[in-house]
């Protein structure tokens, strides 16, 4: 029977810059002495520097203005990074426009300012100082209803209710743009100079009010109807 001995460990490569197995022992115990040595640096340094002493306590600044809200002057005095939504609801009481995502993505609070339809909560409100703003209050003349409010009762275009405002003024600006000839992504004819609002057309221009009741074939026949495109 052959006697076999152990296998013997590999010699050490001498040649100038080979990698040996103490060199990679020196450099793995030089890399941890180095770590520790930066968590100790890091533990004994300062927080942090903050804000500037100055600037942290600099007061809310604060802006007198006045808005034309539905054809009423209105002169408040406002902080100034409050949003035109916000200055609607709690500073003008104007409860009608309604707070969704506060975030420009749900439309709920729609207004026209200066006849464009706008996401008040995008907005400051000092930015509007002197404009005209019409909120869903402004739209009715005494009892008698916007056409297009007509149309959305008509049509059952809502269930809760909480984006009708925002839609309603939607469709109020929307109709002036396709009035003006406005082109939106789906349309077609881009010299026809008015647009007639076919089924795509009113998706896609009403696209940035969303309805959580999923009310929009309801709300496209409401639309449709207002607009004359449908009967
Ligand atoms: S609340 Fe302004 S877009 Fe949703
Ligand atoms: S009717 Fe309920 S969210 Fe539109």
């Amino acid at each position: 029977m052959k006697n076999e001995s152990p296998p013997a460990m590999e010699a050490e490569d001498d040649r100038p810059g080979a990698l040996t197995r103490r060199a990679v022992f020196q450099t793995s115990a030089a890399l941890v002495a180095l770590q520790a040595a930066g968590q100790a640096v890091a533990q004994s340094a300062p927080p942090p520097a903050t804000a500037p002493a100055e600037l942290a306590e600099l007061p809310p600044q604060r802006m007198a203005l006045t808005l034309h809200i539905n054809g009423q002057a209105r002169s408040f005095n406002v902080d100034t990074r409050t949003t035109l939504l916000d200055a609607l609801r709690e500073n003008l009481h104007l409860t009608g426009t309604k707070k969704g995502c506060d975030h420009g993505q749900c439309g709920a609070c729609t207004v026209l300012i200066e006849g464009r339809r706008t996401n008040a909560c995008l907005t400051l409100a000092v930015m509007h100082d002197g404009q005209h703003v019409t909120t869903i209050e402004g739209l009715a003349r005494g009892d008698q209803l916007h056409p297009v409010q007509a149309a959305f009762l008509k049509h059952d275009g809502f269930q809760c209710g909480y984006c009708t405002p925002g839609q309603i003024c939607s469709t109020v600006g929307m109709l002036g743009e396709a009035a003006r000839g406005m082109p939106s992504h789906v349309t077609r004819d881009l010299d026809a100079g008015s647009v007639l609002l076919s089924e795509a057309e009113i998706r896609e221009r009403m696209s940035g009010n969303l309805c959580r009741c999923s009310a929009y074939p309801n709300i496209v026949a409401a639309i449709q109807d207002v607009s004359g495109a449908r009967t």
